[in-house]
């Protein structure tokens, strides 16, 4: 196996940084002589016939932005890996190379004895950052929240992308949203982002093998939350079998803390699998009649397959006082008490447009209120921990 892997289209650095490593160093070195770098981790690891290497150096003559933009992407999804630039160091690319996660950066000119010493404190960097994988318990697990309505247009997009941005602020790469509205899902939109790889890449046969592959194909949102987006073609969605929803989803609860799951509307398929992986369920229903006596129905269909999960969350969307109905109304039809209330806002709805959820920016609106309170729920000291809340009424 090779322990460090060189890009780089330079004969004379290849040859001297194997002399530093054969002068002392344990692995081999496997070198690709070009000045072209791989996108990211997953053509990486394709071209190293999914190998794990310790070092990475990015040689001589490869395009200094394109490394830094390389650097990026594995320090966020790959971050055991150890990457070192060389390059004339100035100080501003000292400083690029720094936030890039880049561990030291080696002079072009750099003899075989320096090269070592670098090599070598490079190797220690992997040591402690890389810790071998742990049998998980199943204790240690993610909460997987799915955010569900029988109804479309309920806002479900926009409480689950709000949901996890805001657990991301206190919980920051520990959060992951699923889009499995499979052939129209918008998390990608609602959250401006231009995804390289979808949910069909994470349920491939190499991502549900081996969880490295799967975070791979993890997008990277500003917010520091992973998204997996839905397929642009939905077409694509039809290959998608509920087994394989099931297996990416246990897969990123031993990965993450917390899994937010948005789903399409109704009970696909696909959601009932989703469903049946869920700790918990955030209900939404919007503020009429149709999609509070969909979400009646829905919850009388689940409980006679006996398929609802622990957690449980009732989320009143577009709440408005003065629509006809009240909350009492809503909650007797459903039969379970309103946990949270998210009024009809324009900052919500100018939020979907922009591809900025509301929780991103710290705006002053009564829905950011309510949907702060819905995260609240699931942080570590939040009323939800799991159990039921005891609530405020009963309802009949
Ligand atoms: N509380 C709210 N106030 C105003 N508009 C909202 C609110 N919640 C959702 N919307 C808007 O309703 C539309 C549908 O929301 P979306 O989250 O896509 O629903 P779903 O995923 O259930 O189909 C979006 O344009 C969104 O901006
Ligand atoms: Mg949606």
């Amino acid at each position: 196996m090779s322990r460090f892997v060189l890009i780089t289209p330079s004969a004379d650095f290849d040859s001297r940084l194997r002399q530093a490593v054969e002068g002392g160093l344990q692995g081999g070195v496997q070198t690709f002589f070009t000045n072209v770098l791989p996108a990211g981790p997953y053509d990486l690891f394709a071209q190293l016939n999914q190998e794990r290497p310790e070092v990475l150096i990015l040689g001589p003559d490869v395009p200094v932005d394109d490394a830094l933009r390389l650097a990026t992407v594995l320090d966020v999804q790959v971050p055991d890996l150890t990457v070192l630039l060389v390059s004339e160091p100035d100080p501003e690319l000292l400083l690029q190379a720094m936030r890039a996660g880049i561990r030291d950066i080696l002079s072009p000119s750099a003899d075989p004895s320096h090269m070592r010493v670098l090599l070598e404190r490079a190797c220690q960097s992997f040591a402690t950052r890389h810790r071998p994988e742990q049998p998980k318990q199943a204790d240690s697990k993610g909460r997987v929240i799915g955010v569900f309505s029988p109804k479309g247009g309920v806002g479900k997009t926009t409480i689950a992308t709000n949901l996890a941005v805001g657990l991301g602020k206190a919980a920051p790469m520990s959060v992951v949203v699923v889009d499995l509205d499979l052939q129209f899902g918008d998390v990608a939109s609602g959250l401006y982002l231009n995804p390289e790889h979808t949910v069909t890449d994470a349920v491939s046969p190499a991502a549900s093998e081996d969880t490295l592959v799967l975070k791979a194909f993890l997008t990277v949102h500003p917010s520091s939350i992973y998204a997996v987006c839905a397929p642009d073609n939905p077409v694509d969605a039809d290959h998608i079998a509920p087994e394989q929803v099931t297996r990416l989803l246990e897969q990123l609860a031993e990965e993450f803390q917390y899994v937010v799951v948005d789903t399409a509307p109704g009970l696909p398929e696909i959601g009932l699998a989703a469903m049946e992986a869920c700790t918990d369920v955030v209900w939404v229903s919007a503020m009429d009649i149709p999609s509070v006596r969909g979400l009646r129905s829905g919850l009388d269909v689940l409980r006679q397959l006996d398929i609802l999960p622990e957690g449980r969350h009732v989320v009143l969307n577009m709440a408005d006082a003065k629509c006809g109905l009240s909350v009492q109304d809503v909650e007797s039809t459903i039969g379970a008490p309103v946990d949270v209330s998210v009024p009809r806002s324009r900052a919500v709805a100018f939020s979907t447009n922009r591809g900025i959820p509301v929780l991103q920016e710290a705006k002053k609106d009564p829905a950011v209120k309510g949907l702060n309170q819905l995260v609240e729920r699931f942080s570590p000291n939040g009323q939800a921990k799991g159990q039921r809340r005891s609530h405020r009424r009963v309802v009949v």
